[in-house]
């Protein structure tokens, strides 16, 4: 497919967060459950990844996630499929026996999550994502700790983006709510200036108004151009602002399409959505 990547009608209702970085991406194959090529236009790759924790089995087969320049991509898929572990794959926390992880058109297979930050990439795990013992101000600080710069304009664009951080900056994270310690978490990544953003279940555990809030955010800072990678327990919301979304099953890649060719999908429906 050529020309136009918006020419399908993508699952993101807000298509100005894709910056002009996003143009000439590729567009996602039409139909479900049909997998992607190997989407060198991706700005970040885990390409048919296989692997698992140490010496034990593989936990992922063949499995791709990725997200293109200036878009949301979405992972969901039953407890246990394997999208964390995806996410630490592409993130250097477990090596993968076979596949590769690109950034930006480089193998970075062989980095460590470290050097990876440097590269640009900001990730938030699902667990122990925040110092709680430290103040807000802190675990932002933290966040930085690559940056040799002067931080405080970064810090002032995470309390614009997230207002009730800057009131709570002087209290420990641990007594923030469950929708506002996320937001930490979220803010503690984007201290580092990232050229892309990997959350993994950001708004696990919070109320339905304050996932809808968290996704207005991420939304927000995916249309300052920055791509978003994340996993969502909340499949038809998130899938509803995805322009990229894959369904995991087992470690492998079960659907993969627009977030709007997913939530249209009577299969993906059925076995993941409640029908
Ligand atoms: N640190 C670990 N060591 C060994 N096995 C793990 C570890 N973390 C997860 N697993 C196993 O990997 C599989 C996938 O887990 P996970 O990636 O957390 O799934 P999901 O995020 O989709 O719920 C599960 O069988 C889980 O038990
Ligand atoms: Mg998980």
């Amino acid at each position: 497919m050529s020309g136009n990547p918006y020419q399908n009608d993508r699952g993101n209702k807000d298509r100005s967060i894709a910056n002009s970085a996003g143009q000439g991406t590729l567009v996602a194959s039409p139909g479900t459950g049909e997998r992607r090529d190997s989407g060198q236009k991706a700005f970040l790759i885990g390409d048919t990844m296989t692997g698992g924790y140490g010496n034990g089995p593989d936990i992922l087969h063949d499995c791709t996630i990725a997200v293109n320049p200036g878009e949301i991509a979405v992972i969901v898929g039953p407890n246990g499929a394997g999208k964390s572990t995806a996410m630490k794959a592409v993130f250097g926390m477990l090596n993968v026996r076979s596949g590769s992880v690109r950034l930006d058109g480089e193998d970075i297979t062989d980095l460590s999550p470290q050097e990876r930050v440097r590269r640009g990439m900001g990730f938030v795990p699902q667990t122990s994502n925040i110092f709680t013992s430290m103040t807000v101000e802190e675990n932002l600080e933290m966040g930085a700790f690559i940056r040799d710069d002067d931080i405080s304009g970064t810090m002032a664009q995470v309390f614009d983006l997230f207002p009730i951080l800057k009131e709570k900056r002087n209290q420990p994270a641990g007594e923030l709510s469950g929708g506002q310690r996320q937001q930490v978490a979220v803010g503690r990544a984007l201290m580092t200036q990232p050229k892309v953003l990997m959350l993994d279940e950001p708004t696990a555990g919070v109320s339905p108004i304050v996932m809808d809030e968290l996704f207005d955010r991420i939304i927000e800072v995916a249309r300052t151009g920055l791509p978003v990678l994340m996993v969502e327990q909340n499949a038809r919301q998130a899938l509803e602002i995805a322009d990229q979304g894959y369904v995991l099953v087992q470690g492998r890649n079960a659907y993969t399409g627009t977030g709007k060719e997913l939530l249209a999908d009577p299969e993906v429906r059925k076995s993941f959505l409640g029908g």
